[in-house]
């Protein structure tokens, strides 16, 4: 458990601060150059773009799951590469992460999931465990499911508890990548009121990337808008900005095509 300067240190901390970043996997060419961008306690940010452009990659890069070849990532005052990646486990615990796709343990029960990283992670007792699993599937709606197998639910019930299980261990910032593909646009109206309730009331920073116009407009506070000839960010902006007032021809031509859910 965290002690109160801990708590205190991490609300003034900047959740994300990524300078000048350069990101690509080895032996390719750069997809992304220059990405500059930061994310404040409770604020929503987006990162939109075609598909290809390197959105997961970026997403990756900024998790520690690829090195970037230059630039800067401080997650809450950490620089995540500082000493080589000597602190990289201890930066990852403050963050979670919903990937592509967003899969739990299918074997294993929706308390079991969420319990993992708080057994792996912690050094609580297994009835504490327990208490601070079920309190995460009661933030995100699930109280009464916590014996469930993922398979018997709906996807979007799925994705409440893959939320469910990246706040486990209680971070400031998490990343969401395509939270709502694949889901109805009743389902998805209903995650993304999840999302904005956890911003709103944990003070929780968020990271997604999304096509979805509907949840693009429901959640994001700003968003950066990447292009894959320019490899950078064109234009940033609240959505309505984008959507409407951009000067960069791609923003009308993106939410043009982002799917209307
Ligand atoms: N592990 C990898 N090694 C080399 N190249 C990769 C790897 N993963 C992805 N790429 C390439 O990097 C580019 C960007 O992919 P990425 O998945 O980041 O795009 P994206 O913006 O997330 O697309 P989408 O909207 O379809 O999810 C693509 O050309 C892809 O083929
Ligand atoms: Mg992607």
């Amino acid at each position: 458990m965290s002690s109160i300067g801990e708590i205190e240190a991490k609300g003034a901390a900047i959740p994300l601060m990524v300078k000048a970043l350069k990101v690509g996997y080895p032996g390719s060419p750069a997809l992304l150059e220059s990405i500059s961008f930061t994310v404040k306690a409770g604020q929503i940010m987006g990162i939109l773009g075609p598909s290809g452009c390197g959105k997961s990659t970026l997403l990756r890069h900024l998790v520690g799951l690829e090195r970037a070849q230059c630039g800067v990532i401080e997650l809450f005052g950490d620089n995540l590469w500082a000493n080589d990646g000597a602190n990289l486990d201890q930066i990852r615990r403050k963050f979670g992460i919903m990937y592509q796709g967003g899969a739990l343990f299918g074997n294993l029960s929706l308390i079991e999931n969420v319990s993992l990283p708080l057994k792996e992670f912690t050094t609580l007792k297994p009835g504490a465990i327990e208490t601070a699993a079920r309190l995460k599937l009661a933030l995100v709606g699930l109280s009464g499911f916590e014996h469930s197998q993922p398979d018997s639910l709906s996807g979007g019930m799925r994705k409440r508890a893959a939320i469910a299980r990246a706040l486990a261990l209680e971070p400031g910032l998490l990343f969401l990548d395509e939270p709502s593909a694949g889901l109805d646009p009743v389902t998805s109206a209903g995650l993304d009121h999840l999302i904005v309730t956890l911003a709103r009331n944990l003070s929780l920073a968020f990271v997604i990337v999304t096509h979805e116009l509907g949840s693009i407009m429901a959640t994001l506070d700003e968003a950066i808008l990447l292009d894959k000839e320019k490899k950078g960010i064109i234009d940033q902006g609240t959505p309505d900005y984008l959507a409407h007032r951009s000067p960069v021809p791609q923003a009308a031509a993106f939410f043009r095509r982002a799917k209307q859910a």
